[in-house]
């Protein structure tokens, strides 16, 4: 048996983050034992935590959960804490994990340094540098540093740490966060500790408003830095920033987050400045968040491309966001001039749709072969084009992918490769929406938080992979505006001055820790958020008054579906009434706070959200719905809103009006980014999974395999973003790299894969329970995925062996329970008592412990694909179907609108067709597969 996976607060070993508790957990492989008997937590200040050394010793407890154990450790600041766990299992085994450690940061420790600047106003970004003499051997030496805009610190030549674009993008006006690094080895001689600094998000041009060239959160730049130093001999120094610093000027002339960077090499050396003590930026100084962004994927180009207008184009194969290395050897004087787009057009370079955003880089050569990279920028980009080189080779160039830590987590693979492919593109929106914030697109100039694309996509992302930490910082970060905002969730966070808000983007104040909470099972999120989530909901509360005039505001709506009537294909809003979503939204909030309040124990709120959410779905059911509970919204979105969240009494005329809905748009979708993520989930849970696949699988306009056709790396932004001829739709709006339609992730993992969360159990959070419920696709072929959960992994894997067999296997972590859906399986494949699948059956689910189990069976189909209540537009798509019902009626004359009614009533109404007749072409009907 292993322990693996161990955290503190769901980081492993981390150095100086904010750490307000200590929550623990851990996972377990390869035991005999099926659960956790036991487990003991040990934390001490030294590497040996034997029994005189500790701080702490829970002993062995039943009920120290491995999802998350909070124990309480009296933390002093920049210190090193040990800790380990030891597992029993109900067998008896017993095993203990590799002592682990985290490090406080300065915590409220006075800091021995001094913000300072320079002459901010010199377009030369400045290098402050001091010098270290070391009095003695270094036992232990910590960089403590906050550099603004953004900075990048080295110790001689030696880069320190592997992370960019530090110190993060949040609200600096509320806090600001330093980076903690363990510089000991890098102290082994004296040396220069020397900072560049860049514009960043802080002081340069970035967001709608502030399209000028000062910073939208300051003008000038600042560093802070302590560098503690601890001899082997016990005496300490610390070296802070003060004003014996000096400023070097760079060979960096501009850095722009949207417009990137220009580097002139033949600058000369100019003398340096005395640094300046200056004022401390607005901003709390706060330990980090922010997990660290760093070089995840080196891409070569795949193919440098001359194109008609003669220009040179590498194609790096795969759209991302980050920067590049480019080795260059060109004479002094050179200009290198490099773009970056997301598509060619006409086989030509393009990069129109990025809008203002310049998204280039500068190089002046001296003369030497050096490999230069961009610092203070970043480019969301498949396409380089480069001017200026006499010899470009494509191996000089590297594309490299920059995104925040988020360990893999969930893998999905089927047998067609259209699938397999939007897998990787919705893989790959998140990596490059993943940059510290998520933002809903990262080439164009916006690349910006914006909270319904977070929310949206949020639960997707975390089957994707592991987000705690991330969204944690985000949402620490709209809980400070929301403080300075009376509870308003503006809908950009960090804010940039958008200052407005929607439902259904600020709904993510509530829905983001509510998935986290679901997914880790960790209830430290909730308690963190409860103030914000909550101040949201009043923040509605007092807007809707008691005439509900919050649906009244401004509100996004189902943005970007296709159904509006005027706004069509190339429009921004959707057909479903803002008013009706808004209501829902916040019915939707007022809910999770209640569920929020009833975890953590407070009755009050309980009660109290309680009341607002009932009232809220009171009214719902009255302002929008019949008597006998007809949603009067005629859409798709009104529907699977009305299903997802149990809106009417009368489901079945939902269920009824989705099918007809999609029967008349010839069954394809028109949703937007409220309808989207519901779609196939909600048909899912419906048992319509026939029409769930449909609209998946479709590769026509508008839909995920359509964009995959097209040629699509990533997800778009419109299901036009490009038309069929590949021709970019427009440029006012149009990214080729926005996240928010790969919601469908969620679905895939839920019911193709079939590794389902629960979320009504709360006993279950953190995957503690779950249930596999994958849906069979004959066409798929097969489907096979698995999930690190916070429990362990989890899989599931099915595979058709022929027509009718098939074979399902699964797994369970330890510790950790599921139910077992087998779909389409007759009574009979019960009854194999030897399987162990099937030693705990009830009603037909399997009730599994940790394991591995797997069965075959011959799939036992409930209802037949087709009959004669099948609408003529399913039965006409179907080319054998569609041939026999063309020898029984004329179909060239029959009209359109009349394709969601089903053959019985057209064969009754116009046909005068028989009993008898009917009941023998329903029989041929249901043999169709
Ligand atoms: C963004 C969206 C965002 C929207 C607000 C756009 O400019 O790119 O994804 O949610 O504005 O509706």
């Amino acid at each position: 048996m292993k322990l693996y996976d161990l955290r503190v607060n769901h980081l492993c070993n981390p150095l100086g983050y904010e750490m307000r508790k200590t929550t623990f957990s851990w996972k377990i492989k390869e035991a005999l034992g099926k659960r956790q008997a036991a487990a003991r937590i040990r934390i001490g200040e030294k590497e040996n935590l034997d029994a005189g050394n500790l701080l702490a010793d829970t002993g062995f407890l039943e009920n120290l959960s491995s999802v998350a154990s909070t124990i309480d450790v009296p933390l002093m600041p920049c210190k090193r804490y040990f800790w380990d766990v030891t597992v029993q299992t109900e067998l008896g085994e017993e095993a203990t994990s590799n002592v682990q450690w985290f490090e406080t940061g300065k915590m409220d420790k006075e800091w021995n340094a001094e913000w300072i600047s320079c002459d901010s106003r010199q377009k030369r970004h400045p290098i402050f540098q001091k010098k270290i003499d070391l009095k003695g051997s270094v036992k232990k030496a910590r960089l403590y540093i906050c550099g603004l805009g953004l900075y990048e610190a080295f110790y001689g030549d030696e880069r320190i740490g592997e992370e960019y674009l530090t110190p993060y993008c949040n609200d600096y006006n509320e806090w600001i966060q330093y980076q903690t690094y363990d510089v000991t080895e890098m102290l082994r001689k004296d040396g220069i500790l020397s900072v560049l600094l860049g514009n960043g998000w802080y002081k340069g041009r970035f967001g709608f408003d502030n399209p000028s060239e000062s910073g939208y959160y300051g003008n000038e730049w600042k560093l802070k830095a302590e560098l503690d130093i601890e001899y082997e001999d016990g005496s300490e120094d610390i070296i802070g920033t003060d004003e014996s610093w000096r400023v070097k000027r760079s060979k960096l002339i501009f850095s722009e987050i949207y417009d990137g960077e220009h580097r002139d090499d033949t600058l000369p050396e100019v003398p340096v400045e005395a640094a300046v003590i200056c004022e401390q930026p607005k901003g709390k100084l706060t330990a980090r968040y922010s997990t660290p962004v760093t070089v995840h994927e080196q891409l070569k180009p795949t193919k440098l491309v001359l194109t008609p207008r003669g220009e040179t184009v590498l194609d790096l194969g795969q759209e991302f966001t980050g920067i590049f290395s480019l080795r260059v050897k060109e004479p002094k004087g050179t200009k290198i001039h490099i773009q970056t787009g997301e598509i060619l057009q006409n086989d030509n370079f393009y990069r129109d749709n990025l809008r203002t955003a310049k998204s280039e880089y500068i190089y002046i050569s001296d003369g030497k072969e050096k490999v230069i990279y961009p610092h203070f920028t970043f480019y969301g980009y498949r396409y380089v084009k480069i001017e200026g080189m006499t010899h470009l080779k494509k191996e000089d160039f590297t594309g490299l992918a920059l995104y925040s830590e988020i360990p893999e987590t969930g893998n999905i693979e089927t047998r067609n490769p259209l699938v397999n492919q939007l897998i990787s593109n919705i893989r790959w929106g998140m990596k490059s929406n993943f940059l510290d914030v998520p933002t809903d697109c990262p080439q164009r100039d916006e690349r910006m938080g914006w909270t319904g694309d977070a929310q949206i996509f949020s639960a997707a992302a975390t089957y994707l992979a592991d987000t705690y930490s991330f969204y944690k910082k985000y949402l620490y970060d709209m809980a400070c505006e929301q403080k300075v905002r009376d509870g308003k969730v503006p809908q950009v966070i960090p804010n940039f001055g958008k200052e407005g808000t929607s439902s259904v983007w600020g709904d993510a104040a509530c829905i983001i820790p509510w998935n986290l909470y679901l997914f880790y099972g960790d209830q430290a999120i909730l308690e963190e958020q409860f103030d914000s989530m909550r101040s949201w909901v009043d923040y509605i509360h007092r807007m809707d008054q008691e005439n509900h005039c919050w649906r009244e505001e401004f509100h996004y709506g189902d943005w970007l579906a296709l159904d509006h009537p005027t706004g069509g294909e190339n429009g921004f809003m959707g057909g479903t009434d803002e008013r009706f979503i808004a209501d829902v939204s916040y019915a939707v909030s007022a809910g999770i706070v209640k569920k929020a309040a009833h975890i953590l124990g407070r009755k009050r709120e309980e009660t109290e959200y309680e009341a607002i959410e009932k009232s809220q779905y009171d009214w719902i059911k009255k302002e929008y719905y019949t008597q006998t509970g007809k949603c009067c919204i005629r859409t798709q979105t009104a529907q699977l809103l009305t299903l997802k969240y149990h809106l009417s009494e009368n489901e079945d005329e939902a269920r009824k009006m989705l099918r007809i809905l999609l029967d008349e748009s010839d069954g394809k979708l028109k949703t937007g980014f409220v309808g989207t993520p519901l779609l196939c989930k909600v048909l899912s849970e419906n048992e319509m999974d026939d029409l769930a696949y449909e609209l998946f699988l479709n590769e026509e306009f508008p839909g995920w395999l359509n964009e995959v056709k097209l040629g699509a790396t990533t997800i778009w932004e419109r299901w036009n973003s490009l038309d069929e001829n590949g021709c970019i739709s427009g440029t006012q709006m149009n990214s080729l790299n926005h996240y928010a339609a790969g919601a469908v992730a969620e679905w895939i993992f839920r019911y193709v894969v079939g590794i389902n969360m629960d979320e009504t159990d709360f006993s279950a959070a953190g995957f503690r329970k779950m249930s596999f419920t994958p849906r069979l696709k004959q066409s798929l072929g097969y489907a096979k995925g698995s999930y690190e959960s916070a429990m362990g992994r989890y899989s599931c894997a099915w595979e058709f062996q022929d027509d009718t067999h098939v074979k399902i296997s699964v797994s369970v972590p330890f510790g950790a329970n599921a139910r077992l859906i087998l779909p389409e399986a007759g009574e009979s494949v019960f009854n194999d008592k030897k399987n162990p699948m099937f030693r705990d059956v009830k009603d037909g689910v399997c009730y599994l412990t940790a394991g591995e189990y797997t069965v075959e069976y011959s799939v036992e189909k409930k209802t037949a694909a087709y009959d004669i209540d099948t609408s003529m537009r399913k039965l006409l798509e179907h080319v054998a179907v569609r041939e026999f019902i063309g020898s029984l009626i004329p179909l060239e004359t029959l009209p359109k609108e009349f394709m969601p009614i089903s053959f019985r009533k057209l064969a009754v109404q116009f046909g005068s067709a028989e009993d008898e007749q009917l009941e023998q072409i329903n029989e041929v009907l249901k043999t169709f597969r």
